[in-house]
């Protein structure tokens, strides 16, 4: 019997990669479902998964919630600026426990990466490769879901906003990422996945708002620091604004870009694309 825990696994990652645990045979009772919030967890106790409430700050619970646990998924923390940290907590109670096998979910290209969200995730993959056991790398690329955000208002005034040129994004559903670390985690081989599907350009995106909404939509490309300004225009908060144009900056260089066959490989089929996404946010 192997024992597996699931960070995080009340959110859209975490419970997809549980589900599809289960999906692939892992009985609900050889799983630890490690959350911060136990009300949020009830489906999963319900379903039989074993809840342990661990907050990434708490130390002493991680080290309670990780005992008798073999392969852990470590989904990164969103708290950006803290991830670090709460990466460390998680890394440390899992090596006191014994963890035999850590799967985190890091960023496609994270070494390369322009972006500044890969600077935690590449001090996040040099803690596992000290960890002490095997780690698998997880290089998720962007979601599908981040795009959903931009399709009224592209449909609306006919235009897709970006700053992002030519550069394709290898995007994917976020359900086929947890889906992928399930698989990577049954599978317990050392690894370095960069998962992405298929690659899509701006325009690309676009035409699928445009076809999804019955709208004509098309990109417009402008300058980074004219994107962020649009965005605040459009009431986006500064922060995200900023963060927003910086992402497009990286993927005008190819940050969020990968041909790796990968994630077809984990999931035994070819992943959807932004438009399959796109179809089922509207079903
Ligand atoms: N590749 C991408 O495009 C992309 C986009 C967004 C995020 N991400 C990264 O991928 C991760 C998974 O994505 P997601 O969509 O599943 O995110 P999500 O739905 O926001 O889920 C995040 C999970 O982390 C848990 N969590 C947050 N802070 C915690 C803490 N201090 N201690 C313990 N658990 C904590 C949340 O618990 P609660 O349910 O209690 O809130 C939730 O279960 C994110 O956390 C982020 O690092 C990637």
């Amino acid at each position: 019997m192997t024992t597996y825990a699931v960070t995080g696994a009340t959110g859209g990652l975490g419970a997809a990669a549980v589900a599809a645990l289960r999906t692939k045979g892992v009985p609900a009772s050889d799983i630890v479902a490690v959350v911060r919030d136990a009300a949020k967890a009830e489906s999963l106790a319900a379903d039989g998964v074993v809840v342990r409430v661990a907050p990434y700050e708490d130390p002493d619970a991680l080290a309670a919630a990780l005992t008798g646990v073999d392969r852990l998924l470590l989904v990164s923390s969103p708290t950006i600026g803290q991830r670090t940290a709460q990466h460390t907590n998680v890394i440390s109670a899992a090596a006191a426990a014994g963890v035999a096998v850590i799967a985190y979910t890091s960023l496609v290209n994270a070494p390369d990466s322009p972006l500044g969200l890969a600077d935690e995730h590449r001090e996040t993959e040099a803690l596992l490769a000290d960890f002490g056991g095997d780690h698998i790398l997880l290089r998720n690329g962007w979601y599908w879901e981040n795009f959903l955000a931009n399709v009224e208002p592209a449909s609306a005034n006919g235009a897709l906003l970006g700053a992002a040129g030519t550069g394709r994004v290898a995007g994917a559903a976020r359900a086929e990422l947890g889906e992928a670390a399930a698989a990577a985690l049954i599978d317990g081989t050392p690894a370095v996945y960069e998962l992405g599907g298929p690659s899509s350009s701006y325009a690309d995106l676009a035409a699928a708002i445009g076809d999804a909404t019955g709208t004509t939509v098309v990109y417009r490309d402008l300058p980074v620091g004219d994107y962020r300004e649009a965005l605040l225009e459009a009431g986006t908060p500064e922060g995200l604004a900023a963060f927003l144009a910086e992402t497009d900056a990286g993927i005008a260089q190819g940050a969020l870009d990968t041909s790796s066959p990968s994630l077809q490989q984990l999931l035994g089929r070819t992943p959807g694309t932004f438009a399959d996404t796109l179809r089922s946010s509207r079903a």
